[in-house]
């Protein structure tokens, strides 16, 4: 080849390296044909486990799990196997993840007078047990990670402050270091609640088993799930058995304990959804190792693509890997980013799952079960103001992440296509 031919090909190489491919939604060959479907994670691992625990629990004539002496019951057996895998001293089966949040602001004692901070973005379930306590809920910011933002935690505290509940959302743990921090320097309980995280760690640990109690969700679209059911973890006797009589109305001791009388409720778990559990929590780590594995395909195949910005992850070894969820400099581009995503067979979606609760129609007007109701009736709780002004920065960042949601059954050919798909669509969005 002479030198003129030489440059020539190099022209044409370079043009063709920046050649954008073009996008579906403007008239390009989509990525996929049949789109990538979300989540769905524990129920796609049932099999002969869960269908012969459940068998066992038909034969058995024995479906009250108090009716079976603990080393039979289901339950038990779950709560011994659960809590050795989030490596807590004890677990306790309840009937729903809200059941585990009432449960454990009844085993913190929290109630009227009481002020408990939780982040603007988590479930309706948060919220409304504090409430349900008769205690007032105090809203703080998120960061990048879409949990509690350390930093903005302090200036909420008063001295009727007792508990800050850490809330690690879509698969990331919160950054509990410094939140455990805050809670030590001022005489607070932490309440983890690992309910979208079931299974993920940080630093190490096991979500839940850093605070001073944990909870966790088993309903359907959790990491292993029985269709609905919640657990109680933590290392604290006291705590444990007060949770235990709380989630039992007759106030039934577990260990022998010496409390005396709690008016509880009813949030006992039934030996069916005690076998499917117990099936599901030997899967857990198959269940996170799928999904992770994807996800750090997906991870690895953008990791060169310039200026990507991702949601924070306080401990990327710990994450499960929900999904791959990228910043853009406003909403405009990041709907932009989904329109384009979707037309290539790969949607994305912003982040989901929870409410921005102070916005809550309903939450900003303090509405509860009756006006008497003690939340709101201090004057404290008369002045406490909800609404956009109270979380300005958690509404900014949520109106500018999009995520391709991981499943821990996607293929390989799945993987590729998100890369494919991301590749394609963010430089371009990026180009504006
Ligand atoms: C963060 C969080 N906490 C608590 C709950 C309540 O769990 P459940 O639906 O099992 O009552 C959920 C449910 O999605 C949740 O996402």
């Amino acid at each position: 080849m002479n030198r003129r031919n030489f440059l020539a090909a190099s022209m044409v190489a370079a043009a063709t390296a920046d050649a954008s491919p073009q996008l579906a939604v403007n008239g390009g060959a989509p990525v996929r044909s049949q789109p990538l479907m979300g989540p769905n994670w524990g129920p796609q691992y049932y099999d002969d486990k869960e269908q012969t625990q459940l068998t066992e629990v038909l034969e058995g004539h024995n479906p009250f799990r108090f009716s079976s002496p603990p080393e039979k019951s289901k339950v038990a057996r779950f709560e011994n196997e659960c809590a050795a895998r989030m490596r807590t001293k004890y677990a306790l089966a309840v009937t729903s993840g809200t059941a585990a949040l009432h449960t454990a602001m009844a085993a913190l004692e929290v109630g009227p007078g009481d002020e408990v901070i939780l982040p603007a973005w988590t479930w309706y379930s948060c919220y409304n047990t504090v409430i349900q306590a008769g205690a007032l809920p105090v809203f703080a910011e998120i960061d990048e990670s879409f949990n509690l933002d350390p930093r903005d935690i302090e200036h909420r505290i008063t001295p009727q402050t007792k508990v800050i509940m850490a809330v690690h959302l879509q698969g990331n743990p919160a950054d509990m270091e410094p939140i455990l921090e805050i809670a030590r320097r001022h005489g607070l309980k932490v309440l983890e609640d690992a309910s979208q995280s079931v299974g993920a760690s940080y630093k190490g640990r096991p979500l839940g088993s850093m605070g001073d109690i944990g909870i966790f969700s088993l309903q359907q679209s959790k990491t292993i799930t029985a269709g609905e059911g919640g657990a109680v973890v933590t290392n604290d006797a006291y705590l444990f058995e007060r949770a235990c009589r709380f989630h039992d109305v007759t106030g039934r001791p577990s260990t022998g304990g010496k409390l005396g009388f709690m008016p509880g409720l009813n949030y006992r778990l039934n030996e069916f959804s005690g076998g499917v559990l117990l099936a599901q929590v030997r899967k857990l780590d198959t269940i996170i190792g799928d999904v992770r594995r994807s996800a750090r395909r997906v991870y690895r195949g953008i990791s060169d693509l310039p200026a990507t910005h991702l949601r924070h992850l306080p401990d990327p070894d710990g994450e499960l890997g929900t999904g791959i969820f990228l910043s853009f400099p406003n909403k405009e581009a990041r709907d932009r980013y989904a329109e384009a995503m979707k037309a290539e067979g790969v949607p994305v979606s912003g982040p989901a799952g929870s409410v921005i609760l102070p916005i809550v129609p309903g939450i900003e007007q303090k509405v509860t079960v009756t006006p008497r109701w003690p939340s709101f009736t201090s004057e404290r709780g008369k002045s406490i103001r909800y609404g956009r002004e109270c979380c300005p920065r958690t509404i900014d960042i949520l109106s500018r992440f999009a995520g391709v949601m991981m499943s821990p059954k996607y293929t390989e050919r799945d993987t590729d296509d998100a890369v494919a798909a991301i590749r394609k669509v963010y430089p371009a969005i990026q180009r504006g």
